[in-house]
């Protein structure tokens, strides 16, 4: 018997109308269930895997979960960042979600860093999102929306994590990530050290 691993779909979102309008776009795909969103540019590092304890708090909680890190005050600009009580250890509540708020008016340093675990709930809350920051329909405004009606969790990693949404951090990591590689690190650590040398 052939068993196979998994049905693999993809669509393709042809303007670039913003983080929540892609999700939006595999409506189709998703139905009335739970999904996961993983944002390609931002690579997590743990031996507890970041969507996976997700899952796990998502199964637990009954509610939707987004994986948070804690970021410098002057970096909060470039995320999606919640307000939050805590409700266990690297567990909260979210209050609020603001999008990429300028240092000043953050309510908290916890980011969101591109993994969501979502219930199909937010399919509608999307539907109804206006445009937001930069004039597109932002992930974040839609959860705040969802708020109204479900609660939403906060799962703090910890771990390394790699933003590779810049050409330097996509080389920065490919070389950390390399060199931790038990078949490329080696040769990679030697030619280094050899090039710079
Ligand atoms: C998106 C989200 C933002 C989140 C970030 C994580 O922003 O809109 O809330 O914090 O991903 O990388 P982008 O990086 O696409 O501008």
């Amino acid at each position: 018997m052939i068993s196979k691993l998994a049905d693999i779909h993809y669509i393709r979102q042809k303007v670039a109308a913003g983080l929540g309008h892609a999700v939006l776009c595999a409506e189709k795909h998703i139905g009335n269930n739970p999904f996961a969103v993983l944002l390609g540019d931002a690579i997590t590092l743990s031996d507890n895997p970041c969507t996976k304890e997700l899952i796990k708090h998502f199964n637990k909680l009954d509610s939707s979960v987004v994986a948070v890190e804690r970021v410098p005050k002057e970096e909060v600009s470039r995320y999606g960042i919640i307000k939050a009580e805590k409700v266990d250890e690297y567990l909260y509540k979210v209050i609020d979600l603001v999008e990429k708020p300028a240092p000043k008016d953050a309510p908290s340093d916890l980011a969101m860093l591109g993994r969501y675990v979502l219930t199909p709930t937010i399919f509608e809350t999307l539907a109804k999102t206006d445009p937001g920051l930069g004039g597109e329909i932002q992930l974040t405004d839609a959860l705040k929306l969802l708020l109204e009606k479900e609660e939403i969790y906060a799962f703090e990693v910890t771990g390394p994590r790699y933003d590779i949404g810049n050409k330097v951090s996509w080389i920065k990591a490919t070389i950390e990530l390399a060199l931790m590689s038990e078949e490329f690190g080696p040769e990679l650590k030697a030619y280094l050290k050899e090039l710079l040398n």
